[in-house]
């Protein structure tokens, strides 16, 4: 039985109330939905490379609703009652911050940056401030301090992971939640879906921009990372 179908993952319940399987799709999707493709492989690719940066992360104090990986595709996690924020961290200038600020793509920022974007596909997710967040009583100011406090952490430790393996960790997207405990967990993903990755010898893309641009076959570079990272693809 599948309890709710995303773009990209499926969740599917287990006998135990308070854990889940997150199966990683093969399906693409961009631009909100309107762009669409099946690439083969993506799924595993990304419950291995999610796998392998979540027990990073936890290994060094982060905690996340990871719980094993049953198989290539599905992940075992703790159920959450996700903020429905995605929490983006930038280190070098791309995508949507070039398009908004008039930035030149590739220039190093001064410090990283948190942005939040308010989880709407039918306003197409818009980029929220703090006050904003607080006015739509999306999470409290205690919570939302925390959400960008950890997202930053989490660049601390994926960011030198990536650049020992020639990959720069350009930006990424977060999203949080709550367990059964009230206990604020890292959720969702950690891939070249949600990452921006490119090498850092030749800024050569490496994610899902190489399928949002049509910049050739983005399997490539999925493999490239997970490759690179050391890491095995199905769930040896
Ligand atoms: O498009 P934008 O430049 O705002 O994306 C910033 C980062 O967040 C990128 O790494 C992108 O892959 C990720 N992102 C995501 N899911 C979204 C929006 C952005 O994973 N819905």
């Amino acid at each position: 039985m599948i309890e709710y179908e995303g773009k990209a993952k499926q969740i599917i319940p287990t006998a135990e109330p308070d854990v889940a399987i997150q199966r990683f799709k093969d399906s693409a999707t961009a631009f909100n939905g309107q762009k669409k493709a099946e690439l083969e492989g993506k799924g595993e690719i990304n419950a291995a490379m999610s796998a392998a940066a979540f027990l990073k992360l936890e290994s060094a104090g982060i905690s996340t609703h990871f719980m094993g990986l049953e198989n290539a595709r599905d992940m075992r996690i703790k159920r959450l009652k996700i903020v429905p924020l995605e929490v983006v961290v930038r280190n070098v200038v791309a995508g949507s911050l070039s398009k908004r600020l008039g930035l030149e793509e590739g220039v190093t920022l001064k410090f990283p940056i948190v942005e939040t974007y308010f989880k709407r596909d039918d306003l197409g997710d818009p980029l929220v401030c703090d006050s904003h967040v607080f006015v739509l009583g999306i999470c409290s100011e205690e919570t939302l301090a925390e959400l960008k406090t950890r997202a930053l952490q989490v660049n601390s430790v994926l960011g030198p992971w990536f650049n020992e393996a020639g990959l720069t960790l350009v930006d990424f997207k977060l999203e949080f939640g709550f367990d059964e405990s009230g206990e604020l967990l890292l959720g969702d993903e950690v891939s070249p879906d949600t990452c921006r990755i490119w090498e850092t010898e030749s800024g050569r893309r490496l994610d899902k921009d190489v399928f949002r641009r049509d910049l050739g076959d983005p399997m490539v570079g999925y493999r490239e990372v997970v490759d690179r990272l050391g890491i095995t693809i199905g769930g040896e």
